[in-house]
């Protein structure tokens, strides 16, 4: 995890404000904190072990010299948590200064290199090859944001990296792959952080930052480039609505907000699934006669996807029964030469272990999909795929949705491949697409947020919802009408939009809202016919559909948008975020959690 913080101010003591920033982040990583300044053209540097507060009582974080400075807080990956391997790292000369998250996978092969042109390593992290190799970069003549993107061509790994030095001392520079960065744009002031609850005292002014990405950041503004062609690309703020005493809960009011918006961070964890996980479950369904899919609430809504995408990807169509129906329904019709997908995030719910049990009494093969290393549903199935979604807090299930809908896109891509369902190329092409869904549902919710909570301000107290879709877009449908449900306690249902016209239209009446998930696939002609036939019975039209189709988009009271050309398999992915907005802010307006619904429970453990 870890929190990175970069601030440029064009007068005023930095050190304050990344001390408090750091605070903001302690929830991403907090065996050691760190920050450096600058000021006089010389680095200042506090860093120890410890969680923020204790070491900000040893060494007074907050006084430093300067109005230029980077912070970190740790989860160590690399080296013990202790004084040394603390961010920031440094060159030899300590005139270069660097945070990072993520990791370096080449990291040794550059430090024995470094090593063997007399560089001193003073830490065990995988970082520290970073200072040193801006160093040689900056004696060949380089200047620091040169040095970076050659760095860049040399390191191997995910990063998220933050870097300035004495000898230009009125910038930081930052790129990224593979984990995140947001910058601010304040006045006279510039920001950059792993998230965004980091800078709002200062600004609500952000701009993404993406992969491929290098941002120079002074007091005078911001420069964002292409890093391979240096492009400079050009990218208006958004405007953040939330608040600056939001700061609890990593900044963000609620848990299940926050978790919200670490979804981008879950789909990038989770597509690093190895490659030889994926081809032993894909060659156990491949030896199978049938594939069955079982899971609960959320986690089935996950496999409905995951139906279509084994049929659209792979030509494989699941039989999908709910957990706790698998063996009253399923029940001898199970034969040992079928494979179960048992999906839960907990990894604890009963139901669904019971359907496993009866599976594997029957001798059929069972994987698991779960986002709890050693949970119980681990040791009851034959194999285990574990998602990357980090621990949800949040009753309501969102990220770990989420990184469910990657893996099975992960895993029906592998057996598609497997099975030579199609050519190469439409595999590759798939795989490709299933990248760029990080940075798609990062631009989502940056874009729906404030419209999430306008439309909530409208519907709260109507009471009763439709959500409807086709296709994939059902099991969208059924999410968002669960989230609403489940945390503001409107009553909602979601259904297939084909179903709608033979009995859930009676409940049309002038204003009854009707929620349509419209991603430009197959389904939308055909769907655009329901939409016709609510609005000529009155209903309020809310709809989620791809940004510029304005056909739709004049069709409906509300819209949210996602960006263009999502992969139809793919489109629940970001489809589901408004909803999960939506459901969000319908409950805070309502004045309930949303993090403790009542009579729910994070994990069922009963049947
Ligand atoms: C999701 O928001 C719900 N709280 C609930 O439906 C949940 O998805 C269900 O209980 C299944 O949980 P699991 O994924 O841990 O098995
Ligand atoms: N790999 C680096 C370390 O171990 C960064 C870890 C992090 O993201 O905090 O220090």
């Amino acid at each position: 995890m870890c929190g990175i913080i970069g601030v440029v101010q064009r007068k005023g003591l930095v050190a304050p404000f990344l001390y408090q920033a750091l605070k903001r982040l302690e929830y991403r990583g907090y065996d050691s904190v760190g920050v450096t300044t600058i000021a006089n053209g010389k680095l200042y540097t506090k860093k120890d072990k410890g969680k923020i507060e204790e070491v900000h009582k040893r060494l007074n974080l907050d006084d430093l010299p300067g109005s230029i400075g980077i912070g970190h807080t740790r989860w160590a990956t690399h080296g013990i948590p202790s004084m040394y391997n603390a961010h920031p790292h440094f060159d030899c000369s300590g005139k270069i200064a660097v945070v990072h998250n993520g990791v370096i996978d080449n990291f040794l092969e550059l430090r024995r290199e470094l090593a063997g042109r007399g560089h001193r390593f003073n830490s065990d992290t995988d970082t520290e090859v970073i200072p040193h190799l801006i160093e040689e970069y900056m004696e060949e003549g380089l200047n620091i944001v040169e040095a970076v993107r050659q760095v860049t061509k040399r390191i191997r790994g995910t990063y998220a990296i933050v870097a300035m030095t004495a000898q230009e001392p009125e910038k930081i520079v930052c790129t990224r792959d593979g984990n995140p960065l947001v910058i601010g744009q304040g006045d006279g002031a510039a920001y950059v952080s792993s998230d965004i609850p980091a800078f709002l005292p200062a600004t609500n002014n952000m701009i993404l930052l993406l992969d491929g990405e290098i941002a120079t950041l002074t007091p005078d503004g911001i420069r964002i480039e292409n890093l391979s062609t240096g492009e400079v690309l050009t990218r208006d703020p958004i405007k953040i609505s939330w608040t600056a005493d939001q700061a609890q809960k990593g900044g963000y009011p609620h848990f299940m907000l926050k978790e919200i918006h670490e979804q981008p961070e879950a789909i990038r964890n989770t597509l690093r699934i190895r490659q030889e996980v994926l081809d032993a479950a894909a060659e156990i369904i491949s030896k199978s006669d049938r594939l069955f899919l079982t899971a609960m609430g959320t986690s089935g809504h996950a496999a409905l996807a995951g139906r279509f995408m084994f049929a659209s990807i792979a030509g494989i169509l699941p039989i999908f029964e709910i957990a706790s129906d698998f063996p009253d329904t399923v029940g001898d019709v199970l034969q040992p030469s079928d494979c179960v997908v048992a999906i839960t995030q907990s990894g604890e719910t009963s139901d669904t272990i019971f359907a496993v049990k009866h599976a594997r009494e029957r001798g059929a093969k069972v994987l698991a999909l779960t986002n709890v290393v050693g949970s119980s549903i681990t040791r009851a199935a034959d194999r285990t795929i574990i998602t990357q979604a980090g621990p949800e807090i949040g009753v309501a299930a969102t990220k770990t949705f989420m990184v469910q809908l990657t893996a099975l896109a992960l895993l029906s891509i592998a057996l598609g491949r497997r099975m030579e369902a199609r050519q190469a190329s439409f595999f590759d092409a798939k795989s490709e697409a299933l990248q760029r869904m990080p940075d798609i549902v990062s631009e989502t919710i940056v874009r729906n947020e404030e419209v999430a909570r306008r439309v909530a301000e409208r519907y709260h107290d109507r009471g009763s919802f439709l959500f409807l879709g086709r296709g994939i877009s059902i099991a969208t449908a059924l999410e968002g009408a669960l989230k609403l449900k489940e945390i503001s306690y409107n009553h909602a249902e979601g259904y297939s939009a084909g179903e709608s016209k033979h009995g859930p239209i009676a409940l049309i009446e002038p204003g009854f809202p009707v929620v349509f998930i419209a991603p430009r696939d197959n389904t939308r002609d055909r769907l655009m016919g329901n939409i016709m036939e609510m609005r000529a019975r009155g209903a309020s039209i809310i709809s989620v559909i791809e940004r510029n189709d304005k056909e739709l988009a004049s069709l409906s009271d509300d819209v949210f948008e996602v960006p263009q050309n999502v992969d139809a398999e793919f489109s629940t992915m970001p489809f589901v975020v408004p909803l999960q907005l939506l459901s969000y802010y319908m409950a805070t307006k309502r004045g309930y959690d949303p993090d403790k619904p009542r009579n729910l429970a994070k994990s069922v453990t009963v049947l």
